[in-house]
């Protein structure tokens, strides 16, 4: 079909089979949150991270409500940071999602989208475990 032609098949796989569809509680304090939108086409992601004590990224969850591109890349996105630490998976860079799913230009800004979305997750969880701590510290 058309979209064999248009999209590389590392495309076409991750939007027929998209990985991690779904989403955590927000409120679980082991969970962060990634919710972004692009300006540009009102698109939206939301990527959830689930992270043990060590900081090691143990499960992943995504929502993309856009286009094939955006939904394949963040369908990458949660596999790539998914056994990471935090500290890892905030050097992804979009270019090699964009690279990955062969993605041309005026389709970047989806691949950006999940760079973005990985980073708005780690820093829920790491302003959440802050108030949990300080919470803890006040109880003391
Ligand atoms: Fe149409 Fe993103 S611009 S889905
Ligand atoms: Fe806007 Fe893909 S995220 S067109």
């Amino acid at each position: 079909g058309l979209g064999r032609r248009l999209y590389h098949e590392n495309v076409i796989d991750h939007f027929e089979n998209p990985r991690n569809v779904g989403s955590f509680n927000r409120n679980d304090p082991n969970v962060g949150t990634g919710l972004v939108g692009a300006p540009a086409c009102g698109d939206l992601m939301s990527l959830q991270i689930k992270v043990d004590d060590s900081g090691q990224i143990i499960d992943t969850r995504f929502k993309t409500f856009g286009c094939g591109s955006a939904i394949a890349s963040s369908s990458v996105a949660s596999e790539w940071i998914k056994g990471k630490t935090l500290d890892e998976v905030m050097t992804i860079k979009n270019a090699e999602i964009a690279k990955h799913l062969r993605l041309p230009p005026v389709k970047l800004h989806c691949s950006m989208l999940a760079e973005d979305a990985i980073k708005s997750a780690v820093r829920d969880y790491k302003e959440k475990q802050a108030k949990t701590n300080a919470a803890a510290a006040e109880e003391t």
